[in-house]
């Protein structure tokens, strides 16, 4: 039996006592990965069954998880977590720090566990305890979806326990192996004429048979590719085969999220030139919109790259957030930081949280039209309101050059006025 488990995940380990958690543990994780209560009741009183400091025990090891996850580590909690205030603690602990919560649970026969819990040399357990585990394991089942468990993993044999292997799944987000060099294009909004002038710019040939990149060159794409423009699905058959081809990277907008929530027959409010898309797209065999689906569906919300120094979200991406996976992580990587109020032009108010970005790695960002791309801190807005009539711009990495074509028309009437801080430049200097 293969168990998959993100590559940062909480393990919480679920099972009366005896059941051969810790076994498993120390089979399957690194010693410092596991956080036992034994452990931290040892750390505190020299025992690990001095059950008077089980409370300060408790609070040191979801003090340390809580470290742990903040840090990016995967951790695995063995305790008993058969009830369901116990694990409350755990799943909080996920959410907090935006990592998959799996729940691993040893459904074994109770006399088993017990004949092994009495007769552990090191630290005997009662059977009369863990009969009470096995009881308040029983109830726990049918809540642990409802809870919040991501995945739950039931072993109920000793032979199933025996025959796991653990397999670690990368995050689709992790893609710190690739170092570029990187062209990161802005938000093309369907600008098809101004998106090839950009490549031929940039050196990439483009063809009837595909794109070649100049030496060692990749693109990556902030998102938005559709809407707006005249030719969405023009600029969709490209980046689809570029990724495809892995020639390009590419993240997902909010545009390409509506368009593809649209495709998976779910019900949505359609503007900002996605109707236009629509009509485009019902021209189109049905095996294109499946592929199309498919695509949007395959797209990360942010991708981690070059050993985590560069970080590409289509509204950019705080640092705590960098990485992970989770509901408000693909809020702001399509939306930004916003307050949940709109302004007077009926569109979403966002807060700058560039201006405060104090992170490591370089994230490069759309979805807000500038006059010019923009820095700020080690933040780069590159969405430069092409299909608005300004500039389809790309940043080279880790150069650190600006490159930049006019758009050869005005395509859409932006909703609110858009602006820079900053005048216009041909190049600027990574900070
Ligand atoms: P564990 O000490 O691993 O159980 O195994 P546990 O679930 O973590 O228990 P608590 O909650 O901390 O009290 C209990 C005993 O069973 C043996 C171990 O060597 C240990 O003595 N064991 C465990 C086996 O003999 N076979 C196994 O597959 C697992
Ligand atoms: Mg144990």
């Amino acid at each position: 039996m293969t168990i998959s488990i993100p590559e940062l995940a909480l393990v919480v380990l679920v099972g009366p006592s005896g059941s051969g958690k810790s076994t498993f543990a120390r089979r399957h994780f690194k010693a410092t990965e596991i956080l036992s209560s034994d452990h931290f009741r040892a750390m505190i009183a020299d025992d690990e069954n001095e059950q008077s400091v089980t409370f300060g025990a408790f609070e040191l090891l979801y003090l340390t998880a809580a470290k742990r996850l903040a840090a990016g580590r995967l951790t695995v909690i063995d305790a008993t977590n058969v009830k369901a205030d116990s694990r409350k603690e755990c799943l909080q602990l996920a959410r907090r720090y935006h990592v998959q919560p799996v729940a691993i649970v040893f459904d074994l026969p109770e006399g088993l566990c017990a004949a092994r819990a009495e007769g552990r040399a090191e630290r005997p357990v009662a059977a009369n305890v863990v009969q009470k585990h096995a009881n308040s394991l029983r109830h726990s089942f049918h809540m642990l979806e409802s809870e919040g468990f991501k995945s739950i993993h039931v072993l109920a044999t000793p032979e199933e326990v025996d025959a796991v292997t653990i397999v670690r799944e990368r995050l689709p987000v992790n893609r710190r192996e690739e170092t570029g060099p990187f062209d990161l294009i802005g938000d093309v909004h369907g600008c098809i004429d101004e998106f090839k002038e950009l490549l031929d710019k940039l050196g990439y040939v483009v063809s009837e048979s595909g794109i070649s990149p100049p030496e060692g060159r990749k693109l990556v794409f902030v998102g938005d590719l559709i809407d707006r423009g005249p030719d969405s699905l023009g600029v969709l058959r490209m980046v689809m085969q570029m990724v495809e081809t892995g020639t390009a990277l590419c993240v997902r907008g909010n545009h390409d999220d509506k368009l593809l929530r649209k495709l998976q027959g779910r019900d949505i409010t359609i503007g900002h030139g996605l109707a236009e898309t629509l009509e485009q797209l019902a021209k189109e065999p049905p095996e294109f919109l499946d592929q199309v689906r498919l695509f949007l569906e395959s797209l990360p919300t942010h991708y981690v790259l070059d050993g985590g120094k560069l970080v590409v979200a289509h509204a950019g991406l705080k640092e705590h957030l960098h990485g992970r996976v989770s509901d408000r992580v693909r809020a702001f990587c399509l939306y930004g930081d916003t307050t949940g109020e709109s302004d007077a032009h009926g569109l979403p108010v966002r807060l700058n949280w560039a201006e405060e970005y104090k992170g490591r790695a370089m994230v490069v960002y759309g979805h807000t039209p500038k006059l010019a791309a923009e820095w700020q801190n080690k933040t780069i807005c590159i969405d430069t309101a092409c299909a608005f009539g300004n500039l389809l711009t790309a940043l080279r990495y880790p150069e650190g050059e600006l490159v930049s074509v006019p758009a050869r028309q005005q395509y859409a009437e932006p909703r609110r006025p858009f602006g820079a801080t900053t005048p216009p430049s041909a190049s600027a200097a990574v900070p």
